[in-house]
């Protein structure tokens, strides 16, 4: 802030001095942007890692390429092989893994500006984000409803169908259209909620980057929106998208959750967050 002066340089891009700056700065306004990498711990597969992403295992549903399970026109046609997914991934059976703790400890904290995750497994929530800290940038499983009129489908029997794995159609007789989980499919604009709240990143005095392959836009061009001088986390097991391009840019490779427990080692927290992953 104003008051401290421009936060120092972290200089030498370590964990240390990244967890120096959040404890002295000390960082208020962080925003977290997440993907796939931090809900594999959890046993839900990632979409991209060579073998045991999704995007590999999918063979069995003869699809044309793998992100047309995830295609809108393509559902329309050949809705089946997303419900044999969906039965997969339905919420409910995952829990939340301490990276999502952690996430969850910085709004507690009052230190969370805004956590953008790109996942769709509600696991966030769970966790026990406070809902207006969260936006889900493609959507969630929460709610559903029909691709043709927008009719809200009930939740208990959305849930019915997947397990069933029977395709629900619109409970409007005259519609009769198929109907989807509010997840943005390729093809659909994103939520309003990304939009009104694409401003946050530039006003973050920390930005925290975990478990994505920042390879889908508009979500992959976050980072970018951070101010300059703005220290930016890479907590991922490959370095992935323009992280690590500027000075400030700190470079945690390896699996998120060790890196997590590496730095609230480093803040004090660890105890504080244990206790909060055991309680989710
Ligand atoms: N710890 C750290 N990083 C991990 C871990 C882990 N335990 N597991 C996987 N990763 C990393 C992978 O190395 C990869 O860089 O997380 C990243 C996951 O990338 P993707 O599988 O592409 O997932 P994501 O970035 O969320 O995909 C973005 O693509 O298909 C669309 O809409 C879908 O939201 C999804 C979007």
């Amino acid at each position: 802030d104003e008051a401290n002066g421009p936060p120092q340089t972290l200089g030498d891009r370590s964990l240390e001095s990244l967890a120096h700056y959040i404890k002295d700065a000390p960082a208020w306004r962080i925003v977290v942007m997440c993907g796939a990498g931090i809900s594999t711990a959890a046993g839900i597969p990632d979409f991209r890692s060579p073998g045991t992403g999704l995007y590999d295992n999918l063979a069995r549903l003869n699809l044309p390429y793998a992100e047309a399970v995830f295609d809108i026109e393509y559902f329309r046609k050949h809705p089946e092989p997303f419900y044999y997914l969906a039965k997969e991934l339905y919420p409910g059976k995952f829990h939340p893994t301490i990276s999502h703790a952690f996430i969850a400890l910085l709004a507690k904290k009052g230190r969370l500006l805004m956590n953008f995750t790109q996942n769709i497994d509600c696991l966030e929530r769970r966790a026990g984000v406070p809902a207006d800290k969260i936006v889900e940038a493609h959507g969630s499983f929460a709610t559903q409803r029909c691709i043709e009129c927008r009719t809200p489908f009930p939740d208990d029997d959305m849930l019915d169908h997947v397990q069933r794995e029977v395709v629900p159609r619109c409970k409007d007789r005259s519609c009769g259209g198929l109907v989807k989980p509010d997840i943005v499919f390729f093809g659909e604009a994103l939520p309003s909620a990304f939009r009104d709240a694409s401003h946050l990143p530039a006003m973050a005095d920390l930005v925290i980057v975990m478990g994505t392959s920042l390879s889908v836009y508009p979500f992959a061009g976050l980072p970018e929106y951070a101010q300059p001088h703005v220290p930016r986390l890479l907590l991922n097991k490959e370095r992935v998208g323009r992280m690590g391009y500027r000075p400030d840019d700190v470079l945690e490779l390896g699996p998120c959750d060790a890196g997590i427990r590496r730095l609230a080692a480093l803040l004090g927290w660890s105890e504080e967050l244990e206790a909060l992953w055991r309680g989710v």
